[in-house]
């Protein structure tokens, strides 16, 4: 059987869009936005997405479209190696990780744009969160929207995943921007719009390693990077067009409606419940749930808003499902239903265990999503990097165009050596901070380092070192 491939481009670049677009922007971003300090967690959030996110997506639509493969089959027949295809593995367990803890919170989602129909949470907003967020409801709600999911993966990539999406992304644009415009003229909005858009930069500079690590997991989880997404969608592409004109078009509409989001949330918790409520999985949910408990129009507002992020979830999760069947479809030769319905097996038992389970739901929703995704990332850029090497760079260049191909060894130093570095530190200092470790400040022969400043001058030093190295040995990269 051939391989599926997008109608379209456009086509491609929304369902590539409706994953990056989801939970990530409209309920773990005020989530994370919230624990970490507001507009100066935004800043080092879209640093990121622009200094290794953008990079990175390159990184997984080049190896993504010059194998078209699933992750596993990418990295093994590209290198030839069974150290990478063992490697490669690891994506598939990334994404059961994933979709077992985002299905859970989908099955949230249902539930809330039902109950913002009938107004069932209007009474007592926090006491109805508590009561259906983990237990055996909340297994079936999980079970409903996984099936949802599994329905459109099962009509394939161009019946189902790219004409759904492609009605989906401008519904949810749209109804997002009509509650931004409503939520802004809020009384009390400003408070909401200053805490996400005004940054403390001294609160910045204490704590930037301990925003960091969070703010670098947010990007990749909101960009959907590090799991084999991004290669797998890439993987269905027909001819050669620009990657970096589309990955740079879905990274900016991506922070384009993360942003938007937050426009939505804060200033409408700011303006009704008059703070940011105690973050956690359940800010979105209260928070917003009590606002919109004492608006007259409450439950019209309710349900369009659960609507839109129900909407937004589900073309995130068919991306996430893809992966896996990708992985049984390419490598074992499994039909495209049959596969599906596996791993909808599989996924009813892993997701379950989250939706009864708060401490593990936590535990894997933040911590452990980061380090795979984290880990995951470094993967694909030391392999475009340095196994790929030139063939990446020419790959990059075909349907660049002459402006765009002038990036093209440059993003591979970027992807070979400096976003590695940086990576890894990043995920060593996440590590270190789910470990309890502190990695607060730097005593060197008597004098004590600001941890900010140490951090830039090692990396900067680093990333010179193995650049001028790399340079000579002109063979590797
Ligand atoms: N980016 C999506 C969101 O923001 C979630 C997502 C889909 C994802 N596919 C992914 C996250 C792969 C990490 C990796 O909700």
């Amino acid at each position: 059987m051939t391989r599926e491939s997008w109608q379209t481009r456009l086509g491609f670049i929304l369902a590539a869009v409706g994953s990056a677009v989801g939970l990530g922007n409209l309920w773990r971003f005020p989530w994370m936005t919230s624990e970490n300090g507001g507009a100066a967690f935004l800043l080092v959030y879209l640093g990121v997405v622009l200094l290794v996110g953008v990079p990175g997506l390159l990184a997984e639509f080049v190896i993504g479209r010059r194998s078209g493969r699933n992750p596993v089959g990418a990295l093994s027949s590209l290198s030839d190696s069974k150290a990478w295809s063992a490697f490669g593995h690891v994506f598939v367990v990334t994404a059961i990780v994933l979709l077992s803890f985002y299905s859970v919170v989908g099955g949230w989602i249902l539930r809330y744009v039902g109950a913002s129909v009938t107004g069932a949470y209007f009474a007592n907003p926090g006491g109805y969160f508590d009561a259906v967020n983990y237990g055996l409801e909340a297994a079936g709600f999980h079970l409903l929207f996984l099936g949802i999911t599994a329905l459109i993966v099962l009509r394939g990539v161009k019946r189902g995943i790219e004409s759904a999406t492609k009605v989906m992304m401008p519904a949810i644009v749209v109804l997002l921007v009509a509650l931004a415009v409503w939520g802004v003229t809020l009384d009390g909005a400003g408070e909401g719009l200053t805490f996400l858009l005004s940054p403390d930069f001294a609160a910045l500079e204490a704590n930037f390693f301990d925003i960091l690590p969070v703010a670098a997991g947010q990007a990749l989880f909101t960009l959907s990077l590090g799991a084999g997404t991004m290669l797998t969608y890439a993987s269905y592409l027909g001819e050669d067009r620009s990657l970096a004109a589309d990955g740079t078009a879905i990274a900016v509409l991506n922070t384009f409606v993360g942003v938007l989001a937050g426009v939505v949330v804060f200033p409408i918790m700011f303006a009704l419940v008059g703070e940011v409520g105690d973050g956690g999985p359940g800010a979105l949910f209260v928070g917003l749930a009590s606002a919109f408990a004492s608006l007259p129009y409450g439950q019209l507002v309710g349900t369009v808003f659960f609507g839109v992020v129900a909407l937004a979830a589900l073309s995130s999760s068919i991306s996430m499902l893809e992966i896996p069947v990708s992985f049984l479809v390419d490598e074992y030769g499994v039909s495209r239903p049959t596969a599906t319905a596996g791993l909808v097996g599989v996924f009813a038992v892993t997701g379950s265990v989250c939706a009864l389970d708060p401490g593990v739901f936590d535990l894997v929703a933040s911590t452990i999503v980061d380090l795979l995704l984290t880990g995951g990332l470094v993967g694909f850029l030391l392999f475009a990097g340095w196994v790929l090497g030139r063939d990446a760079v020419a790959e990059y260049e075909l349907g660049a165009g002459a402006f765009a191909s002038r990036f093209g060894t440059p993003w591979l130093y970027a992807a070979g050596v400096f976003i590695p570095v940086f990576l890894i530190f990043t995920f060593v200092s996440g590590l270190a901070g789910a470990l309890g470790v502190s990695v607060a400040s730097t005593e060197l022969l008597g004098v004590t380092f600001s941890q900010t400043r140490v951090f830039v001058v090692v990396s900067v030093l680093v990333a010179l070192a193995s650049f001028l190295g790399l340079r000579r040995a002109d063979s590797v990269i």
